[in-house]
């Protein structure tokens, strides 16, 4: 384990970190973090691997350290403006991902989401998109850990509402509302974005000065083009059911009435209703809005974005 946090260097994810000395922090191998110029090289190096190329050791220091931050995207850290930015990059897909992501979040952040600030960069006819670090303050460390270890830990599972439960205990006092609000946002935005990949390692929280934790900004949102229909985590009483009447059938234990639980769907609903302009106001292209389109307007997303919360009223009614 200690050799893992070695290994990985300073540019590991959170705050953890092994010396190489007792009196000073000297990680294992630092070197500079690469800038914007080397995007088109770093592209390169990328299709290298994917095609199982061979890839020369100076190129690997370019895809620094893709392998220690997870995912399953190939992403690599830069730095912009001083600051620390992981990069990731397409696949070569015939969607442009990198740009679809960018304009996810950004959609997100309309929804009332704290999202990670991302930028969508040309790279070869493309994108990749940065996503600045949240467990980086300029060059200080923040600690981080994902919703998957503070489930785990307890024996709880991997779920929405039962991450919101441990809001309750792990954020402030006069936090918490506002908190748990948050991750309800995050998983109805997901439920209608199609972002079913959304499981416990694409939340995280980070711990601050005064040893509460909040959520970390959003991050990894995209619509997965599966039409699964199910999210990676546990939503309600129908399990991982991607449905808004699922989003709002365990309201309470988000610290929400039904009212209030309502109010934010509907709110989520009129800005995703806006996502093909919002799309195509980022840059994406018309062939790439019309995919996406299948997967977002169909009847079983589009549908309930259209009908927004007002099935969900009448139903509660019903069910009184
Ligand atoms: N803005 C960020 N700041 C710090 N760490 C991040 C940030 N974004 C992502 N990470 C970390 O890097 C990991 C991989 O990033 P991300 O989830 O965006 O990549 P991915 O390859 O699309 O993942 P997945 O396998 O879920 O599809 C995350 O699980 C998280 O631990
Ligand atoms: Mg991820």
């Amino acid at each position: 384990m200690l050799e893992l946090l070695l290994f990985a260097g300073a540019d590991r994810y959170g705050a953890l970190g092994v010396s190489l000395r007792a009196d000073a922090y000297a990680p294992w191998g630092s070197s500079p973090m690469p800038r914007l110029g080397e995007l088109d090289r770093m592209q390169d190096v990328i299709r290298k691997v994917i095609a199982n190329e061979p890839v020369a050791e100076l190129e690997k220091r370019l895809l620094r350290p893709g392998v220690s931050l997870g995912g399953a995207r190939p992403k690599s850290l830069i730095e912009i403006d001083g600051q620390a930015w992981l990069v990731k990059f397409g696949e070569g897909e015939d969607e442009d991902t990198p740009l679809i992501e960018h304009a996810t979040m950004t959609l997100a952040a309309r929804c009332g989401i704290d999202v990670a600030q991302t930028r969508a960069l040309p790279v070869q006819g493309r994108h990749a998109v940065a996503v600045r670090r949240f467990d980086r303050e300029a060059t200080a460390r923040v600690h981080a850990v994902s919703a998957h270890v503070i489930l785990r830990a307890l024996g709880e599972p991997f779920g929405y509402p039962q991450l919101a439960q441990q809001l309750r205990r792990l954020c402030r006092a006069d936090d918490i509302e506002r908190q748990q609000e948050q991750l309800f946002r995050r998983m109805v935005f997901n439920i209608l974005m199609d972002n079913t990949d959304d499981h416990e390692k694409n939340h995280a929280l980070l711990r601050q000065a005064d040893g509460s934790w909040t959520l970390s900004p959003a991050y990894d949102m995209v619509p997965s083009l599966s039409r699964l229909g199910m999210q990676a985590m546990l939503v309600g009483k129908d399990g991982a059911d991607s449905t808004l009447h699922n989003a709002v059938s365990h309201c309470k234990a988000f610290g929400m009435t039904r009212r209030q639980a309502t109010d934010v769907v509907d709110d989520i609903c009129e800005v995703a209703e806006q996502w093909k302009a919002h799309f195509q106001g980022s840059g994406v292209r018309d062939a790439d809005v019309a995919v996406l389109a299948q997967y977002l307007d169909n009847d079983r997303l589009g549908g309930q974005r259209r009908q927004g919360a007002g099935a969900l009223r009448s139903s509660a009614r019903r069910s009184r």
